[in-house]
């Protein structure tokens, strides 16, 4: 039978400042759920990483089901009173809309779904990110899945040896391409290297795959806040879901991608390149310049609806280096200040409050006519 994972996160407050969940809070979504999901899900999971809490659920309803989306939407909604009541900061920032409208997708929570046929076991990961945006998620999907140097399976594997198929979207015009590894490989990469504008949304096996042909097999959240806000309502933070092993990506195919850190735009207000680092639950709050963006990792095997795990993937030794390296990394960057590249290009800020701050002195511009070193400046102007 067909069995959907639904991952669904959203920032509903935090404390002090975007810096990371407070339980009570976390508690009362995890109650929410608990108490009104009889007959509509067969088991869940909460989690949070900085200020977004994450909802993972197995039902068989299917993707974009309504009653799944209200329970998600709903469960926010509660969590966000007692944010309320607490004062926490941002309390409710992510549910954009009043009233549910039979989808939680464009009402600002992050949404992946994956709608399969489980395997005798099913293992999977569910990567959380915070300070970032959708298209962080390019680099280490496409390294699991397309490259060989990440991914040796696709090369000594028969059952993988055959690649994936990947789902890209234009996230700005609203389309999608697909894609087929590796003989696409080329054209991926010169989409997807434009991480804000093209996202990895879904990667599927090919019908040539020996043991899951045509299975959607990754999902990613692609949902852009100010695309539905209008304006910088705090980055799109992502999450996805990596089904595993046997003619997928083995679990350390999964995780090498985060072995050195690579960078990403997100950290302070949105609106720089920074260093993603993997951490575990015990780290999973933003601090310095509200970051660096950092992402965490959970296993989960799945048996007839029922969740066993999590393992928390990133709290080991052997993700000190990415760890290290993405401290060093913070470092250098910081050093620049307002300066490109650490703060994003000027089509990046185009939704952050620098284009109010811009608009102020844009009257003062003069054309431009150089007649040598300071003649417009005689009389002390
Ligand atoms: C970035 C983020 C934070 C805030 C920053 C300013 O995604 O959440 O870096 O942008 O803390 O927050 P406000 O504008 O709410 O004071
Ligand atoms: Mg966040």
């Amino acid at each position: 039978m067909k069995t959907t994972i639904s991952h669904i996160k959203a920032d509903i407050g935090s404390l002090p400042g975007h810096t990371v969940v407070y339980q009570p809070v976390v508690d009362e979504v995890e109650n929410y759920v608990k108490n009104n999901s009889e007959g509509l899900i067969s088991d869940f999971h909460i989690s949070h990483i900085g200020d977004d809490i994450q909802i993972t659920m197995v039902h068989t309803r299917g993707a974009d089901n309504p009653e799944i989306h209200k329970l998600a939407w709903d469960a926010f909604k509660a969590g966000t009173e007692v944010a309320k009541k607490i004062g926490l900061y941002g309390a409710g920032q992510d549910l954009l809309k009043d009233a549910f409208s039979g989808n939680i997708k464009g009402m600002g929570p992050g949404v992946a779904e994956l709608e399969i046929t489980p395997r005798k076991a099913e293992p999977f990961i569910v990567y959380m990110m915070d300070k970032t945006e959708p298209g962080a998620f390019n680099y280490p999907i496409y390294k699991m899945f397309g490259d060989p140097f990440n991914t040796p399976g696709l090369v000594i594997d028969p059952n993988m040896h055959m690649g994936f198929k990947f789902e890209v979207w234009d996230i700005y015009n609203g389309k999608k391409i697909y894609l087929s590894l590796p003989e696409d490989t080329y054209d991926l990469l010169a989409f997807i290297g434009s991480k804000s504008k093209y996202v990895i949304k879904r990667v599927y096996t090919k019908n040539t795959h020996t043991k899951l042909p045509d299975e959607n097999v990754a999902v990613i959240t692609t949902d852009k806040l100010s695309f539905i806000a209008g304006e910088y309502v705090g980055k799109d933070d992502p999450a996805g879901i990596v089904r595993i092993q046997s003619g997928l990506p083995a679990s350390g195919e999964a995780l090498e991608p985060f072995a050195n850190s690579y960078l990403v735009s997100g950290w302070m207000r949105g609106s720089f390149n920074g260093p993603m680092m993997p951490v575990g639950m015990d780290n999973a709050q933003m601090t310095r310049f509200d970051g660096p963006p950092r992402v965490m990792a959970l296993g989960f095997v799945m048996k007839e609806g029922k969740l066993a795990g999590p393992v928390d993937m990133f709290r080991d030794v052997a993700f000190d280096y990415a760890r290290n390296e993405a401290l060093n990394m913070a470092n250098y960057m910081r050093r620049m200040g307002v300066f490109e590249p650490h703060r994003l290009p000027d089509e990046d800020m185009e939704y952050t409050a620098l284009p109010k701050i811009l608009e102020k002195r844009a009257q003062d511009f003069k054309k431009i006519e150089d007649k040598g070193a300071n003649s417009e400046m005689k009389g002390g102007q």
